[in-house]
Parts: C-alpha cells; sequence; structure tokens
C-alpha cells in the first residue's frame, strides 16, 4: 500500500470515534483530508465541525459541512488530526502543515484528541522530524541562539506565513526525550507563539494505518 493509501485507512477509520449530533474538531493535513472527505459521507449525522485552518474549513464546507468559528464552542468531544511524529505515550510533534497554533487550540477544546497517521509517524524519540516553531519576527535572531544553546539548528521556512501571518521557525537536530519539559520550556520564550511539542495536548487514540490494516494504540490519561 502507497503512503496516501494507509492515510485515506485511517481517515475513514476515525469515524467510529464521531458521536451522533457532535460538532467535530477537525486538523489539518493530507491525512486528515481523507478524514474530511470521510466525514463528508457521514454529514447528517454531525452538528458542525470546528476546523484548525483555513485549508480544511475551505474543504469541509464544499463538502457541506457547516463550519463553526472556535469561540462559538466551549466543549468538542473529539479532535482528530495528524502528526509529523508520535511516540509511545502519544506526545507528538505537529505544524508541518504550518497550523500548529490553531491546532493547538481546537484540541485544547476537545475532551479527547484522536491521532491518525500512516506507520512511519511513530517514532521512538521525538526530534527526527524538524520541530516547527510559529514566532514573533523580531525574536527570530533572539530563538535562533536559545536553540542553538540546545543543541538545535534553527532556519526559517523559507516563503511560509501561518494562518495568523506570523513565521516558522524549523528546528533540527533536538532529541526530544521529555517532550512535556522542552514544551514548557520553550513556551516561557518570549516570541513564541506556539511551539509544535503536543504533549500537554497528546494523542488520546491513535490509528496508525499499516498494510496490515489500522493498529490502535490506547494511551493513558495525564
Ligand atoms: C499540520 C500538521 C499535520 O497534522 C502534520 O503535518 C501531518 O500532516 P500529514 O497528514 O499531511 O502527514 O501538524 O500543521
Amino acid at each position: 500500500m502507497t503512503q496516501d493509501e494507509l492515510k485515506a485507512l485511517v481517515g475513514q477509520a476515525a469515524l467510529e470515534f464521531v458521536p451522533e449530533g457532535a460538532v467535530v474538531g477537525v486538523g489539518t493535513g493530507s491525512t486528515v483530508n481523507h478524514f474530511i472527505d470521510a466525514l463528508a459521507t457521514v454529514k447528517g449525522r454531525i452538528a458542525a465541525a470546528v476546523s484548525s485552518s483555513e485549508a480544511s474549513s475551505a474543504r469541509l464546507r464544499a463538502h457541506g459541512i457547516r463550519v463553526l468559528e472556535a469561540e462559538a464552542v466551549t466543549r468538542l468531544p473529539i479532535y482528530v488530526d495528524g502528526a509529523d511524529e508520535i511516540d509511545a505515550r502519544g506526545c507528538m510533534i505537529k505544524g508541518g502543515g504550518a497550523a500548529l497554533t490553531r491546532e493547538k487550540i481546537v484540541a485544547d477544546l476537545a475532551e479527547r484528541f484522536v491521532c491518525i497517521a500512516d506507520q512511519s509517524k511513530l517514532v521512538p524519540v521525538l526530534g527526527g522530524f524538524p520541530l516547527p516553531v510559529e514566532v514573533i519576527p523580531m525574536a527570530v535572531a533572539q530563538l535562533t541562539r536559545r536553540f542553538a544553546a540546545l543543541g538545535g539548528q534553527a532556519s526559517l521556512r523559507a516563503g511560509v506565513r501561518t494562518d495568523n501571518g506570523l513565521p516558522i521557525l524549523d528546528v533540527r537536530g533536538l532529541a526530544i526525550t521529555d517532550p512535556a519539559a522542552l514544551e514548557a520550556e520553550i513556551n516561557q520564550w518570549p516570541g513564541v507563539v506556539t511551539v509544535g511539542i503536543f504533549a500537554r495536548h497528546r494523542a488520546r487514540v491513535c490509528l496508525l494505518g499499516t498494510p496490515e490494516g489500522v493498529r490502535r494504540l490506547d494511551f493513558e490519561a495525564a
């Protein structure tokens, strides 16, 4: 099976987590696009969606699914999103699609984060994928020095602005052995809008696409 077929498999499988009549939190990326397409086949059974990007909102609306602003809801039963990497505890690196800030905001509204990914995303230690960080432009040089002090090489993602109009730093060379501690540390640095470590907002369930079918991983609540 191709990687895209594995993504389609888990996009479809995530439907089983969608409660009847729910407002569904929807993430961003190529795996989530398959979930959105699957969601369209049951759109009469959901109330609406809250999305983490302009791209996902456009795709949802094109399918005739109502999209609500995040500020219109106080709680979501579920948030379905992909990941760039996920570890055995459900901690993730996200932001390869530059949507990390809105992803964290929508994930924060949700009772349960369901991660959907092809099997290549499961790793023993986070950090092989460059860590995305959305930043305030005037802090770029200062933050680059801070990451260097941790052993990371930060570079601006060329030609990219987020849906919030901000740049992304991609940080290579970090072995993230304690994701919760590093997330908390980087969150303190002035100029950081969002770091793409999802430890506080880690997945409760991961559906991994494998050639043998969907492998489900369940993670303990914090
Ligand atoms: C977007 C993300 C995506 O979830 C992540 O990049 C995975 O994308 P894909 O499903 O295309 O592999 O964090 O900001």
